[in-house]
């Protein structure tokens, strides 16, 4: 039995190969308030760490649907010239979540998370946050609160969206970016939508994952009832973003966790204390250097658009935009190139942080 166990131990091993075995995985403990409830929790942060004695940090932020394993592709180019930390947000992957999913992830909350988790990790150099889809916003919060904490941000996708003005519901966009209408769905009716992405995992993460060439049915993002429909009939094979094993882990991973935890991101709740936050605040800029790559065949959004109608070079002094032909992900479809953008913007704004080391104590 022992040894028919090792051999099945061994032949998994095998099976993943590098893959999902790239770094140390590490569990935080951090406080989060259940805004229903009004209780404190400590909830576990999961996030992996490759390459400890690095003095510099960078701090990977998936979005929806994602978790840390989106990142490969970054995690392998940067391992060996700085810290690397890739966070499962809370509620998503192996990262717990203190309940109600409505009102108790604000981006501040998603920010104390990332402050624990350095905090938990012992890091002490500076930390450039880099972001996708939710993660963006997450970083560019994180931007705009801690400078004193992120010296950096890069956000894949999405603008920086200042909270000067009023609050905007979801609604006032539908107008000019209609495929954003499913946000409506994912808010309205939570359970629904959950269950209708955890009836096949598999099929939901082939839906999402979309490379630039696959086009999407006309109507896919555009109901406030169904997210899958517009699929129906339709024979879908892997995303070409990524290999099986990656697939395996990310359907693996979501099984585990479920989607409502995930649809946290589109409730009003949390969207209108993120926006007040910041808005009470009165510090609207995010003034550390920042790198923004917006794909431009996105399904959800122009993403250039977006940033122009935003305004949000005015809102960060420091911005480079750069303009990519991908859909969604563009650090999973073109990564060679995405991490030439990233690895050329973090070498000219912090010159002395690649691959500087600090050495073990005791070591000469
Ligand atoms: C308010 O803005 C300042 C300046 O950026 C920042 O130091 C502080 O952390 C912010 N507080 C909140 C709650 O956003
Ligand atoms: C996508 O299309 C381009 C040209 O249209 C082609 O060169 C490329 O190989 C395609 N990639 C995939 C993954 O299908």
């Amino acid at each position: 039995m022992l040894l028919f166990t090792l051999a099945i131990t061994l032949l998994s091993g095998f099976a993943v190969a590098q893959f999902p075995l790239i770094g140390k995985h590490r569990t935080a403990r951090c406080p989060a308030v259940n805004r229903a409830t009004d209780e404190t929790k400590a909830i576990d942060i999961h996030y992996v760490e490759v390459n400890p004695r690095a003095k510099d940090t960078l701090i990977f932020v998936h979005g929806w649907p994602g978790i840390w394993s989106i990142w490969k592709h970054q995690i392998n180019e940067f391992k060996n010239d700085y810290r690397v930390v890739v966070v499962d947000v809370r509620g998503m992957g192996a990262s717990g979540h203190p309940g109600d999913v409505e009102g108790s992830s604000s981006t501040g909350d998603f920010v104390d998370d990332l402050v624990c988790v350095l905090k938990h990790a012992e890091v002490a150099g500076k930390s450039v946050c880099i972001g996708h889809d939710w993660g963006s916003s997450i970083c560019w919060e994180a931007g705009r609160a801690r400078p004193d904490i992120f010296s950096g941000v890069i956000s894949l996708a999405v603008p920086y969206l200042a909270s000067a003005g009023p609050y905007t519901p979801i609604e006032a966009f539908l107008k000019t970016f209609p495929r954003l209408t499913y946000q409506v769905y994912f808010r309205d009716t939570i359970d629904n939508a959950a269950a209708e992405l955890e009836a096949d995992v598999r099929r939901t993460i082939r839906i999402v994952y979309k490379h630039s060439n696959t086009t999407a049915p006309d109507t896919f993002l555009t109901s406030s009832t169904s997210f899958l429909t517009p699929y129906d009939g339709i024979e879908l094979s892997r995303s070409p973003l990524m290999t099986q094993e990656e697939e395996d882990y990310l359907v693996d991973q979501f099984t585990k966790s479920g989607f409502k935890n995930s649809l946290q991101f589109y409730q009003h709740r949390n969207r209108y204390l993120s926006w007040q936050i910041a808005h009470d605040n009165g510090t609207f800029n995010v003034n550390v250097p920042s790198l923004a790559i917006y794909p431009n065949k996105d399904s959800v959004a122009d993403w250039n658009v977006v940033s122009e109608i935003a305004k949000s070079k005015s809102f960060v002094p420091q911005l480079e935009e750069v303009s990519v032909p991908t859909a969604h992900c563009p650090h999973m479809e073109r990564p060679k190139e995405i991490n030439a953008y990233l690895g050329d913007w973090l070498t000219r704004t912090f010159p002395s942080s690649r691959g500087t080391f600090e050495k073990a104590e005791g070591e000469l």
